[in-house]
């Protein structure tokens, strides 16, 4: 808020990817959807202000390493990999990787994708996945929609993507859908810098406190229809 009477509230700085509905989008010019709201609610704990920056998902951990954000909160996937690099507050989502695919598509599941070209957005859980496929072409997009886009168009055979940003995408294209088979079970957590366990603790202390409150259900409710 306005800092009127001189107290001015500390900044968290939360770096996100916003091509991801409902986990994080455009609202004309605001960033909203389910992390830019349990970010805002998490400082709000913390009697901080909340200031989020958009950038590519690929930029979001190093964003986080050196300090340009204290948070990274994007639909990100707690893997190995990453937790060489950031630390990993408690979850709070769980997500799938589905694949969709046009209408007359002959994949109906992962074993089909051997050998195809497969659209995901670069650098994310989806684009590791593909990448293990047999044969498989991987053609990487900066967004999400990109990818969605090209299928659609005949350029590739699927796309491997977090399930509820799929949902959004298929929704407003007739000629595509999500095979029932999801590929992996996931958990989003917001990454902090390495060691920083101050931070860390604080926002498992915030998110804990949100989900007994019926908060976060809440702000779920709000971007997903049951
Ligand atoms: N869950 C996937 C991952 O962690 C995709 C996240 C993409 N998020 C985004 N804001 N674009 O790799």
């Amino acid at each position: 808020g306005k800092s009127d009477s001189g107290d001015k509230k500390e900044t968290l700085v939360m770096a996100t990817n916003a091509e991801f509905p409902p986990y994080e989008f455009y609202e004309g010019d605001k960033v909203v959807g389910i992390d830019a709201d349990i970010a805002a609610a998490v400082a709000e704990e913390m009697g901080m202000e909340l200031k989020i920056e958009d950038m590519a998902f690929d930029s979001i951990i190093a964003a986080v390493t050196s300090g340009k954000a204290d948070i990274g909160a994007a639909g990100m996937t707690v893997t190995e990999d990453r937790l060489e690099n950031v630390d990993f507050t408690d979850t709070y989502a769980k997500a799938t990787q589905v694949i969709i695919v046009k209408n007359d598509s002959a994949i109906a599941g992962p074993d089909d994708l051997t050998g195809k070209k497969i659209g995901v957005q670069l650098g994310t859980t989806g684009d590791i996945y593909a990448d293990d496929i047999e044969d498989a072409e991987v053609e990487r997009y900066n967004k999400g929609f990109e990818a969605v886009q090209a299928l659609q168009q005949g350029k590739i055979d699927a796309v491997v993507i977090d399930g509820e940003p799929a949902k959004e995408f298929v929704k407003e294209a007739e000629d595509l859908k999500i095979l029932d088979e999801a590929f992996t079970e996931e958990e989003y957590a917001i990454a902090v810098k390495k060691g920083n366990d101050e931070l860390k603790d604080k926002i498992n202390e915030a998110l804990a406190s949100l989900k007994d409150s019926g908060k976060l259900d809440e702000i779920v409710a709000k971007y997903i229809s049951a």
